[in-house]
């Protein structure tokens, strides 16, 4: 049996093709067009294994996918490949619309094709499992309930309206084809191969290298952190046991400010690894906010547990302590991805704040 994993080289679907291939002999056909969020060095640990088989290319590409279900025949698809930043968005929000929305149909498009073709124990075997986020659902005011799946879809940036136009389709392709496909909205994860545009893994990295460490506005906005192992998990409890055509969100239950973020990741590296100039958090500079800044997201987990029985195993003081140490230790992997075009970004995003 083999799965099919769209962007497997990124942050999750590294750590997913990873933890999928400790726990099972079943082949993993790994697409990924390589963006600046795609490594190979993630992968490195499985150099050698047959049971990973590594495609460069893209989701957009329908001769590719349509040559690769055939040559495969993987029994489900997880469809993570996209373009992930809010920031990034917000620059340049072409590629969003090309990777996650036209990306995604032709995804769709192509396992349609390859399931109608499948003989009937296969055909109602087969499954399409869409990796989504919270940020589709909108903000959420301080008092109000957290996101339940049938909270309206109210997308604020043109990285979750492209996710949400994903999530459409998705659920389109369900309806009216009967393909059967599987949505999963995750709330804010963290952890190891985390690219360092995103909140903890820069404030690591521009601790350690002695810069400034830039809060958006008052940084009292809120996130439900999830330390990205259990995120793994949870899409496989969703791909095993997941009722067709259904959405299931997976959250920590662990909401936080940014600068009670911060400020933890600072503490933790004051223990890790001391500074002669003084507490991290001396560091801490407040910039520019985020256009359109969302200021709360929050998780109501409850479904997937009651379905499916998923629980997150790790609280946030042990997957952040284990996210802080697996930086130290790879000084190696920082030092790669900061190189070449991680500076224009910096630039871009930083400068003019
Ligand atoms: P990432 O940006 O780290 O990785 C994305 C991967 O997709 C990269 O390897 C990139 O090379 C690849 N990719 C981009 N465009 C592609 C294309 N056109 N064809 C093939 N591959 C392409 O993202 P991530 O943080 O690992 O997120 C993975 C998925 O999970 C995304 O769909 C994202 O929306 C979703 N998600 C992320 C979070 C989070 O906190 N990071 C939370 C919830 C949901
Ligand atoms: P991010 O990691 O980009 O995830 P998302 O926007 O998808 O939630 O940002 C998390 C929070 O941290 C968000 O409220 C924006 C804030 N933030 C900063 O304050 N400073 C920064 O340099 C970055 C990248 C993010």
């Amino acid at each position: 049996m083999t799965v099919l994993v769209t962007g497997g080289a990124g942050f999750i679907g590294s750590n997913f093709v990873l933890d999928w291939l400790a726990q099972s002999d079943e082949t993993v056909v790994n697409l990924d067009a390589l963006t600046y969020a795609g490594n190979r060095r993630n992968l490195a640990a499985l150099d050698g294994d047959a049971r990973h088989v590594f495609v460069h290319g893209d989701v957009v590409d329908r001769a590719l996918l349509d040559r690769l279900l055939a040559e495969h025949r993987p029994r489900a698809i997880v469809h993570f490949a996209a373009e992930s930043h809010v920031d990034r968005s917000i620059h340049g929000p072409g590629a969003f619309m090309k990777t996650n929305v036209e990306g995604t149909f032709t995804l769709l498009e192509a396992a349609r094709a390859h399931w109608s073709a499948l003989e009937a124990d296969a055909k109602s075997a087969f499954r399409f499992h869409h990796v989504s986020t919270d940020e589709v659902y909108g903000s959420l005011a301080a008092d109000a309930p957290a996101f339940t799946e049938t909270h309206p879809y109210e997308p604020n940036s043109p990285y979750s309206a492209s996710k949400a136009a994903s999530d459409h389709l998705v659920r389109a392709w369900h309806h009216t084809y009967g393909l059967p496909v599987l949505t999963s909205n995750c709330s804010n994860n963290y952890g190891p191969f985390h690219f360092p545009e995103k909140l903890i893994p820069l404030m690591i990295v521009n601790a350690l290298a002695g810069k400034p460490l830039p809060i958006y506005g008052d940084g009292q906005q809120v996130r439900d952190w999830l330390y990205v192992g259990d995120h793994c998990s949870a899409i496989r409890a969703v791909l095993a046991r997941g009722r067709v055509g259904e959405t299931y969100n997976i959250g920590g239950w662990n909401e936080q400010t940014n600068k009670q973020i911060v400020h933890q990741v600072c503490a933790l590296l004051d223990e890790l690894r001391p500074s002669a100039e003084g507490p991290y958090a001396r560091l801490i500079t407040h910039v520019t906010d985020r256009p359109g800044h969302d200021r709360r997201y929050a998780i109501d987990a409850r479904k997937i547990e009651r379905e499916l029985g998923w629980r997150p195993a790790e609280t946030f003081a042990s997957g952040i302590r284990k996210t802080v140490q697996w930086y130290l230790e790879h000084g190696d992997w920082v030092a790669d991805v900061l190189s070449g075009g991680y500076r224009d970004w910096v630039a871009t995003n930083y400068n003019a704040r």
